[in-house]
């Protein structure tokens, strides 16, 4: 990409109160889809966990499903920190991240070529959360709702470290997956 030289960025205006509330309804049609996402990620992992041949590898799906359990209920706290219904709205790109998985699951025997497989389908997963939660967060930053910011941050924090685990993990699958 070639670099073009940034503008000073101009000083922003205040929201008016008709954007406020479309930004609202952007943040919390992001809550409902990451809520379908979570919802579905506690039955997906388990899946993985069993389909893993490597222990340190299942024992990084089954830590990270008790953590995808408490995004559930954190995702409530901001439903009714904003106060409206958790409500779950499907996530497409969640269901085919899904789809791909179970795939992986289908067509490849148990090995380290699998759990490779594995990982790299869990982290296209959590990239997708990085992204939304990243952005989420940022919504209830500029609505004023420090609480919720922090809620969602704090699940950012989780995603992210759990993207860096499954990369370490990665490092000694594949080297065992290629000799
Ligand atoms: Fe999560």
């Amino acid at each position: 990409m070639q670099k073009t030289k940034k503008a000073p960025a101009a000083p922003r205006k205040k929201m008016t109160s008709q954007q406020k509330e479309d930004l609202s309804k952007v943040f919390e049609d992001g809550l409902k889809d990451m809520y379908w996402a979570e919802k579905y990620l506690v039955k997906a992992l388990p899946k993985l966990a069993k389909a893993s041949e490597d222990e340190e590898l299942a024992g990084a799906f089954e830590d990270h499903l008790a953590q995808t359990e408490e995004h559930v209920s954190k995702l409530e706290q901001v439903f009714e920190l904003i106060g409206k219904k958790a409500v779950a709205k499907k996530c497409d790109a969640m269901e085919g991240l899904g789809k791909e998985a179970e795939s992986v699951m289908e067509e490849h025997e148990s090995g380290p070529a699998r759990d490779a497989a594995l990982i790299m389908a869990a982290q296209k997963v959590e990239h997708y959360e990085i992204a939304s939660y990243g952005s989420l967060a940022t919504f209830a930053k500029v609505l004023g709702n420090t609480e919720a910011r922090d809620i969602l941050g704090g699940i950012l924090d989780n995603e992210k470290d759990a993207d860096s685990l499954l990369s370490e993990i990665a490092e000694s699958i594949n080297e065992t997956a290629a000799e």
